[in-house]
């Protein structure tokens, strides 16, 4: 029997197909710990809170004994009131044929409301990260907007991208996952993030060692990362959900928990300058925690070609800086 105090946890868009895979994962300990009990707090548009109900319904039908409580509401006051995490899925994904991107428009005027009920509400230790696309400017809608918070508590998510460059590269050596680290995610979780292959490691050694054919790296394997969530989406007719709530599980664990000497997480975190990267962006790069904090991992070898890879996702994430430059006032 636990006795450590519950971990309160918002959670967006709880009705939808991503949470129907992630919040009975949180709920049974795999985000926080087999002795942690958490606290949901589910928070849906109005028209979602008769699905939601049935949620909530199966929540209780699985009697776990870490889940300390479940709210619903509709209500961002209510639904960040003290939380120590507010994890943000809840927007319209992407249909076939449309980039992350053209959610913008639809999506971005979610993040503003959001970041400041959670400025004003949530706990003074808390940590927001935002899964819904275009995950990074979404968050830094929802950073701009509780401005009162540290920068450094808003995160997004290009750890599914990670895990795809992960069984991608162990699959080329023939090696298992395991094998495989320091796998860095750069920039924009869009078409034009970089995964890194150069300074990615497979059983401790360079994966260009590892692999011989350097082509595939320079080309299919960036290819297939790149556009994995719109292959997931051509076959499976709606997008990622259970490798994204998996995505999320793994981020929120790597974030809390010291990362290993000589690896790395792949998290969308405000730039400080880092590698040249405009100061302000949420950008994804290889990081690492120490259990409280995160810090980039300074010292990734890049080459020309992944200096011209990186500068083209740059552009992008800027232009997607401008294009909301009035919500971020
Ligand atoms: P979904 O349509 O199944 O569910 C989204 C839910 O969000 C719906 O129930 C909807 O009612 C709710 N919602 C919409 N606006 C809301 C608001 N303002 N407040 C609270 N809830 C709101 O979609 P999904 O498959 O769960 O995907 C959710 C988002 O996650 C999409 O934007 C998708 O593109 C994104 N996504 C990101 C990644 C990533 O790696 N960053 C991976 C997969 C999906
Ligand atoms: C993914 O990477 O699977 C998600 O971002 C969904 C999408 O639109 O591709």
């Amino acid at each position: 029997m636990t006795t450590k105090p519950p971990i309160s946890v918002a959670i967006t868009g709880a009705a939808g197909q991503i949470a129907y895979s992630l919040l009975f994962r949180v709920a049974s300990g795999a985000m926080f710990g087999e002795d942690v009990p958490v606290s949901l707090r589910l928070i849906e548009v109005e028209p979602a809170m008769r699905a939601l109900e049935g949620v909530a319904m199966e929540l209780d039908d699985c009697a776990f004994p870490l889940l300390a409580g479940v709210e619903m509401t509709s209500d961002l006051d209510v639904g960040f009131d003290g939380v120590n995490w507010a994890i943000l899925v809840g927007a319209m994904p992407r249909k076939a044929g449309m980039e992350r991107r053209d959610l913008l428009s639809v999506n971005g005027s979610i993040f503003g409301p959001q970041g400041r009920a959670i400025a004003k509400r949530a706990s003074s230790d808390v940590r927001v990260f935002v899964v819904g696309n275009p995950c990074n400017t979404n968050s830094l809608i929802a950073r701009h907007a509780a401005h009162e918070l540290p920068p450094e508590r808003f995160f997004a998510m290009t750890r599914l991208d990670q895990n795809r460059a992960t069984t991608q590269l162990a699959r080329a050596a023939g090696v298992a996952v395991s094998q495989v680290s320091n796998v860095a995610i750069w920039g924009n979780h869009s078409a034009t993030q970089y995964p890194d292959f150069l300074n990615a490691k497979i059983s401790g050694k360079p994966a260009t060692e590892m692999i011989s054919d350097h082509a595939w790296l320079r080309d299919g394997f960036i290819t297939t990362v790149q556009k994995r969530g719109a292959a997931v989406i051509e076959a499976r007719g709606a997008s990622s959900a259970a490798s994204a709530a998996n995505g999320i599980i793994d981020s929120v664990r790597s974030i809390i928990t010291p990362t290993n000497a000589g690896d790395c997480v792949s998290l969308i975190v405000p730039s400080k300058g880092e590698y040249g990267i405009p100061e302000g962006l949420q950008f994804g790069f290889p990081v690492s925690s120490d259990g409280e904090s995160c810090q980039v991992v300074e010292g990734f070898e890049l080459d020309d070609f992944a200096r011209a890879k990186i500068a083209i996702t740059t552009e992008e994430l800027v232009g997607e800086r401008a294009e909301v430059a009035e919500l971020l006032k």
